[in-house]
């Protein structure tokens, strides 16, 4: 399975040479139940990681994204080993693209260059790709973060440099502020999907497309209800934390919104012989072009296998267009 799944070809993220797969892993699911934000998922075993991270690379997936803050460095380590696994059972896909994230919340820019030989520690002195600036909220502005950031790029510790939960204003600033280093922000990743097109509506996407920058898109399933499972099977839904029920829609009226969308993802994947979460996630990797790539994050092994997939065929204009005018009906604010 030399090029795996992945019939769609590889895409430059933004101005830089990083030639990436339109799907890449998210590895927050790898923060071994640890840290500010890991809890929020079960505690994957080494075991575990090592099955979705092999099948989604040798599935045609050729970078994952990862950052410090899922589980306080918890989740490098894991890919780290992953990878070193693969090394060692001579996989041809064990050298992916890295990227990962600082995270600024209380802190300054002058954590930046302090904290990036932990990040490499963790990742088993791997190349960092792209180093991403995790949230807007800092103590520092968009200036010291990005003269903190192009001094990483010129000293050789990390390729390229992207953002994250950036407004447009925010990104063409940092924009803005990396030329006069001579560099480019070359990301910016934002929850987007088939039922948050909140991007679509504050002028992210635009200005995105404008100054050539890719989008990242996270939660690209909605955390699982793109794949239909919990309008099948509702039962699941009260396993989840409140959380995740509030962050999903996953109430009856959420449900009841979003139902035309899954039932006409449903009739596609028949047409397709796919799932209904494929669909999904090649929607979100096709609609525009090549500006945005998707981060699927999996927990078990056949989520990893099935994600993959979704690169594997192209739905044509008019299916694009008839998921289009679905989704914006499931996303109207109630009444
Ligand atoms: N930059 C940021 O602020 C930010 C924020 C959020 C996420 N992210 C990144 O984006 C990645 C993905 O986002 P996400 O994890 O929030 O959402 P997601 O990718 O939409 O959903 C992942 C979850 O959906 C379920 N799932 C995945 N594939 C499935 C399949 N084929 N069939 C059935 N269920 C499936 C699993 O839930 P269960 O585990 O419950 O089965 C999985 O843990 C993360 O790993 C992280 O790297 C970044």
């Amino acid at each position: 399975m030399e090029h795996g799944q992945n019939r769609l070809g590889l895409r430059r993220l933004g101005q830089s040479e990083l030639m990436l797969s339109p799907l890449g892993l998210g590895c927050w699911q790898f923060s071994r139940g640890s840290g500010l934000v890991g809890r929020y998922w079960s505690n994957l075993d080494e075991g575990a990681i090592l099955d979705i991270v092999r099948a989604s690379l040798a599935g045609g997936m050729n970078w994952v994204d990862t950052a410090e803050v899922y589980g306080g460095g918890k989740s490098e380590e894991a890919i780290a080993h992953a990878l070193d696994k693969l090394r060692q059972e001579g996989s041809p896909h064990a050298e992916p693209a890295v990227a990962t994230k600082w995270w600024p919340m209380m802190r300054t820019a002058k954590s930046i260059p302090a904290t990036i030989d932990e990040r490499l520690r963790c990742l088993g002195g791997r190349q960092i790709d792209l180093y991403q600036i995790h949230q807007p909220y800092s103590f520092s502005s968009v200036a010291s973060e990005m003269k903190a950031m192009a001094g990483l790029v010129k000293a050789g510790k990390i390729r390229y440099i992207g953002v994250s939960n950036f407004s447009a204003k925010q990104m063409a600033e940092a924009h803005r502020q990396l030329a006069q280093y001579g560099l480019k922000l070359i990301s910016n990743q934002v929850k987007y999907n088939l039922l948050n097109r909140r991007i679509e509506q504050n002028g992210l996407m635009e200005t995105a497309k404008e100054l050539d920058i890719s989008i990242i898109a996270y939660s690209p399933l909605q955390q699982g209800v793109l794949t239909g499972r919990f309008h099948k099977d509702p039962a699941q839904i009260g396993k989840l934390s409140r959380i995740r029920r509030m962050q999903s829609g996953l109430d009856t009226a959420g449900l009841n919104q979003s139902r035309p969308l899954i039932e006409a993802l449903g009739m596609l994947a028949e047409r397709y012989r796919v799932t209904l979460g494929q669909v999904a996630l090649n929607w979100l990797i096709t609609y525009h072009g090549e500006t945005v790539v998707a981060i699927p994050g999996a927990s078990k092994l056949r989520h990893a296998e099935e994600n993959v997939g979704a690169m594997s065929f192209k739905l044509t204009p008019d299916e694009l267009a008839l998921l289009n005018d679905t989704s914006w009906a499931a996303v109207k604010p109630r009444t």
